[in-house]
């Protein structure tokens, strides 16, 4: 239960007392969570302050710019279908949109908001899946196009601004054809490009260690920010020997891409 020292942390208007050793091990959690994702289960007495505590992790996520979706179950909520992933999934409703068209009915009609037979639970389980992946492969950056584009495809300072990228070569500028070298995680890669549209799109991906890996990078400028996403597909021997963890460290991969490049095109230029 810790002592009763303040710990400096309000959570909407409680300031938490004796709570600094947990509020350290949910900060760990987080960078963990935001690194190549994880979970925990947080239990306890009634009223020991356990959605206090969760309140407070939720804040420390917005300041390290990261998106909570949250739910709470209510027993009077018990007889309604879906009603834990309707609040869940509330704030990304606009997304469902971008589900390909079975996954998109399944999951409208089970929270409610389109009309047809309910789908199959495993199907709108996978639908929910999908909308939290698509959702979370994508960063918003408050820089010029330009810059953001300019860094992504400018692969020889890749190692500068991203420290998983240990060398990184390009001939010249990227255009469909041009191939580039590169290493991250030990792992050597020669990739080709196969599209460009500057600066809205790129697509690139080619064999490492029997690995194939083609990406799609999307920059969208709205309301003064840029949306960026992403597309990665891997296939190979590997992937199928090892599904699970390929697919984790793919997972981790565009996170740490994606927070890297809003991180160094945020930076304030130096003159
Ligand atoms: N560390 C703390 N410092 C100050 N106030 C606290 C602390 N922990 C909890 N409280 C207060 O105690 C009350 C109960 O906390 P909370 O609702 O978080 O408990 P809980 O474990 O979620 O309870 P339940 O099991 O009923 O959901 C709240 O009013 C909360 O503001
Ligand atoms: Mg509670």
């Amino acid at each position: 239960m810790g002592t009763n020292r303040r710990c400096g942390v309000t959570v909407t208007g409680v300031e938490l007392s004796g709570r600094r050793a947990e509020l350290e091990q949910l900060s760990s959690f987080l960078g963990s969570a935001r690194r190549h994702g994880d979970a925990r289960l947080m239990r306890g007495e009634p009223g020991v302050g356990k959605s206090v505590l969760m309140g407070a992790a939720a804040e420390l996520v917005v300041t390290a710019d990261m998106r909570v979706l949250r739910a709470s179950g209510s027993e009077f909520e018990a007889d309604i279908s879906y009603s834990c992933l309707n609040q869940l999934l509330l704030p990304v409703n606009a997304d469902i949109e971008r589900l390909p068209p079975g996954l998109r009915e399944a999951l409208s009609v089970a929270l409610g908001f389109g009309v047809g037979t309910p789908a199959d639970a495993l199907l709108v389980c996978n639908a929910a899946l999908l909308l939290v992946k698509v959702v979370a492969a994508e960063v918003e950056i408050a820089a010029p196009l330009q810059r953001v584009w300019h860094l992504h495809t400018d692969v020889n300072s890749w190692p500068s601004w991203q420290s998983d990228i240990t060398e990184a070569t390009a001939d010249g500028p990227l255009e469909a054809g041009s191939v580039f070298r590169w290493s991250t995680f030990g792992l050597d890669i020669t990739s080709t490009v196969h599209a460009v549209e500057a600066p809205q799109r790129i697509l690139w991906g080619g064999p490492a260690h029997g690995i194939t890996g083609v990406h799609q990078w999307t920059f969208t400028e709205r309301n003064g920010v840029v949306l960026v996403e992403t597309e990665e597909s891997w296939d190979g021997e590997p992937v199928l020997a090892d599904l699970e963890n390929m697919r984790a460290a793919l997972n981790a991969s565009l996170t740490s891409w994606l927070i890297y490049l809003k991180t160094a095109a945020e930076q304030p230029l130096i003159h």
